[in-house]
């Protein structure tokens, strides 16, 4: 009988941990965290009902129904993924308390400009890896034609001149990329966006419009191409595996030793993590659905580690591979290169005897035998990175900060128990 984590995880609780133990199973993968936020801001656009599959309510889906809830709409989870109806929504403003929760609240903009035509949103919160301005988000609305003017934190919005133009951006930003898709998808005209994200969740959003009867093409490229129409209706919809969550595990598996697998992913999304695992010992065995690493936990260092925008490696594997590295022998490099302060956990992990010194953008790691500790998540990746080297470690540890976990990993402790890890949620007793 697998273990299971003994109670349901909530924001004040902690993980309570005993490392040093293999991990052997397989865990299957859901939607992608940074498609489906995206792809339920687009619902807002759509004028029917639409059904995303394979949805778990990680506090940041929550988080963005409750906004949709806030502006009219009507949504929820059921059957494994969320219904949204998108046709009552007339709000759009979305207030500081809804949109300082996560950084995907900017990502409403697009839709509501495009749909009503008017916007007026509270800068967006999100995880404090860097200042994460939104210049080209504005930037990129104006050269459709939006105006956009800014006021005491809020972003105000008129759209009533919105139309297809070109867009240059000066950086492949993700959420930029997203949401000018969005707005140009209801603009009446042409747009032409150049420089463009290429990362797998920007395929998910523009086959998402294109299923609701947009016209976008060219995502996976730095050029994409937008013919705008005038209304959006439902779809069902399948989003790509989340490629993160999957890369925690097999990370987490290569560190521990023993045998994991992660299905309902698409391998080719995770070749940059796969080509490390191997470098650094791990047996890697790629299915056109899943991945499978194997190996004895003995890890050497993978050499440099250097984050890029995709298909360069994932700055959100950045942390998670960090603790890899603290534990795997020799010395290894990090350098991160999107955003300004990603390396948050190395203080934790400090506490935990690993050797990482931190200099601007770049981390010098020296692999070394790893104790438990009482260590505290501060963002969400740099959350799983302490959970992964609490598993590998000698002895217990508590991890609390669950609050930032739970945003991007449903049931973490319940499928790392079901691997065979000695993992337990403790909740604050009140
Ligand atoms: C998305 O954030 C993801 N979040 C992030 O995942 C991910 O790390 C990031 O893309 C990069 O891949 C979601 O999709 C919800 P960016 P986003 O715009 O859109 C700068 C996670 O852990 N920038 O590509 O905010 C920015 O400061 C999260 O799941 C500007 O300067 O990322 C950063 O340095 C964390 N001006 C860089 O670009 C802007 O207007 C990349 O940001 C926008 C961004």
């Amino acid at each position: 009988m697998k273990n299971r984590a003994d109670c349901r995880e909530t924001d004040d609780g902690s993980y309570v941990i005993t490392g040093g133990r293999p991990l052997y199973g397989e865990v299957e993968i859901m939607s992608a965290k940074n498609s489906l936020l995206p792809l339920i801001a687009c619902s807002v656009m759509t004028e029917g009902e639409v059904f995303l599959s394979r949805c778990e309510p990680t506090s940041d889906a929550e988080n963005m129904l409750g906004i949709l809830r806030s502006l009219g709409g009507i949504c929820r989870f059921e059957n494994g993924g969320i219904y949204i109806d998108g046709r009552p929504i007339s709000g759009c403003e979305v207030g500081c308390g809804p949109a300082g929760k996560l950084r995907s609240s900017v990502f409403i903009l697009g839709p509501l400009i495009a749909r009503l035509r008017r916007a007026e949103i509270c800068y967006p919160g999100g995880c404090e890896i860097g200042p994460r301005p939104i210049d080209l988000h504005i930037s990129g609305l104006r050269a459709l034609g939006a105006d956009v003017r800014e006021d005491g934190g809020r972003v105000l919005c008129d759209g009533r001149n919105l139309r297809g133009g070109r867009v240059e951006l000066p950086f492949p930003s993700v959420g930029a990329t997203e949401n000018l898709m969005m707005a140009a998808a209801r603009a009446p005209g042409h747009t032409v966006i150049l420089g463009a994200a290429a990362e797998p969740e920007i395929a998910d959003l523009q086959n998402f419009i294109n299923a609701c009867g947009g016209k976008v093409r060219g995502a996976g490229s730095r050029r994409i191409e937008v013919d705008g129409v005038s209304s959006l209706h439902g779809a069902s919809f399948d989003p790509s595996g989340d490629r993160i969550a999957a890369g925690t595990y097999l990370i987490a598996g290569a560190m521990c030793g023993g045998e994991v697998t992660v299905r309902g992913v698409d391998s080719s999304h995770l070749c940059r993590l796969t080509e490390k695992l191997r470098a650094a010992g791990a047996r890697v065995t790629e299915r056109t659905d899943g991945v499978t690493v194997s190996g004895d936990g003995e890890l050497h260092s993978p050499g440099k580690v250097e984050t890029g925008p995709y298909p360069g490696f994932p700055t959100d594997l950045q942390s998670p591979v960090t603790a890899l590295c603290a534990c795997a022998k020799g010395t290894s490099y990090i350098i991160e290169n999107l955003f300004e302060n990603r390396f948050r956990a190395a203080q934790q992990l400090i506490k935990m005897g690993a050797d990482i010194t931190v200099c601007g953008r770049a981390a010098t790691v020296r692999g070394r035998r790893l104790y438990g500790a009482d260590v505290k998540a501060e963002d969400l990746r740099g959350g799983a990175a302490l959970v992964l080297a609490a598993l590998e470690a000698e002895g217990r540890s508590v991890v609390s900060g669950l609050s930032h976990i739970r945003r991007g990993y449903y049931d973490f402790a319940g499928r790392l128990a079901s691997l065979g890890a000695d993992i337990t949620v403790c909740n604050k007793i009140t």
